[in-house]
C-alpha cells in the first residue's frame, strides 16, 4: 500500500458529493411538470482536519456547510467520495452543536447537558461537577434547573455547545454556534472555545458566516463555492499572537481578514 506524503489527518472528506432528492409539488397555475431534479449541495469536497486543529467553513449561505457537516458526524451520508477516519474509533468521539439545537424540552439543561455522559453510563454523582463546569464554560451555571422552553434562542444555542463538550470529545463539530449571540457574549464564548482547545489539544470544525470569527478562531479557514460547495481557497492564519483582544485590534489580524473577505468574494463570484 502507498502512502501519501503528507501525514494522515485525523478525519478527511475525500471528494465527497452530496445529492438530495427533491421532490417539489408542480405549481398547478402554471400546469408544470412535477420537478423531481436533485439538488447537489457538495460536489467533490475535499476537507483535511489534523489533530487539534481549528478548521473553519466559510462560504454563502446554501453551498453545503452543514451537509459537510453532519457527513462527518455520520448524519448523513455521501453520494459519492468517503469520510476518512485515521482512528475509525474517534468517529463516536464527537461533540456536535447543529444549527438547529435540539433540546429535550422535557428535561432540565443539566439534564440535557447531562445526556451524553449517561449515554457513557456515568453517574448521577459522577457526571455533576463536569456538567456544572460546562454550563460555566458557556456562562449558564445559573440555568441548570430552567428548561429550553423557558430559555432564549442563543441561550439554548450555549446549552447545546455545552452538551457537547461535556463528555470532552476528541473532535468538536459546531455549526454557526454563535450566529444568535450578542457580540461581548460571542467574543467571550469564541475565548472559550480557545481555552478549551488548548486544555484539551480537540480539533475543530466550526461553521461561521463571520470573516472576523473565522481568522480569530481558526489555524485554517476553507472557503466555500456556492452551490454545489467545492473548496475554492484555504487560508492558513498562522499569528504571532496569543489570540486575544490583543489580536483583535492588531494590524496583522486587520490584513489576514482582508484576505479572507476577498477571497470569499472571488469564490463566490467564481460560482
Ligand atoms: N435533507 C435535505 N433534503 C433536501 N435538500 C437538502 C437537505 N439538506 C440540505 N439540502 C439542500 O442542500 C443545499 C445545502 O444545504 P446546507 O444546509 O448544507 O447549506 P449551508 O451552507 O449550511 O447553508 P446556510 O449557511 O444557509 O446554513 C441547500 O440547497 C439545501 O436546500
Ligand atoms: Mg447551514
Amino acid at each position: 500500500m502507498t502512502h501519501s506524503l503528507s501525514p494522515t489527518p485525523f478525519v478527511a472528506l475525500e471528494r465527497v458529493s452530496k445529492t438530495f432528492a427533491q421532490i417539489k409539488a408542480a405549481p398547478r397555475a402554471q400546469g408544470g411538470e412535477p420537478s423531481d431534479r436533485p439538488i447537489a449541495a457538495l460536489d467533490g469536497f475535499d476537507l483535511r482536519v489534523g489533530e487539534g486543529e481549528v478548521v473553519a467553513l466559510l462560504g454563502p449561505s446554501g453551498c453545503g456547510k452543514s451537509t459537510a457537516l453532519r457527513m462527518i458526524a455520520g448524519l448523513t451520508e455521501p453520494t459519492s467520495g468517503a469520510v476518512v477516519w485515521r482512528d475509525p474509533a474517534a468517529a463516536g468521539d464527537i461533540g456536535v452543536v447543529l444549527q438547529d439545537p435540539t433540546l429535550a424540552p422535557w428535561s432540565t439543561v443539566a439534564d440535557n447537558v447531562r445526556l451524553p455522559l449517561r449515554l457513557k453510563g456515568l453517574g448521577r454523582a459522577a457526571s455533576e461537577p463536569r456538567v456544572a463546569e460546562a454550563l460555566t464554560r458557556v456562562g449558564l451555571a445559573d440555568r441548570a434547573g430552567a428548561y429550553p422552553g423557558e430559555l432564549s434562542g442563543g441561550m439554548r444555542m450555549r446549552v447545546s455547545m455545552a452538551r457537547a463538550l461535556v463528555a470532552r470529545p476528541r473532535l468538536l463539530l459546531l455549526d454557526e454556534p454563535f450566529g444568535a449571540l450578542d457580540e461581548i457574549t460571542r467574543f467571550k464564548l469564541n475565548d472559550e472555545l480557545l481555552a478549551l482547545r488548548r486544555e484539551h489539544g480537540w480539533a475543530v470544525v466550526f461553521v461561521t458566516h463571520s470573516v472576523f470569527e473565522s481568522v480569530y478562531l481558526a489555524d485554517r479557514i476553507v472557503v466555500m463555492t456556492p452551490r454545489p460547495g467545492r473548496a475554492a481557497a484555504e487560508i492558513a492564519v498562522s499569528a504571532d499572537e496569543p489570540r486575544s483582544s490583543g489580536f483583535r485590534m492588531s494590524p496583522a489580524y486587520a490584513a489576514l481578514c482582508r484576505g479572507v473577505s476577498q477571497a470569499l468574494e472571488a469564490a463566490t463570484e467564481a460560482g
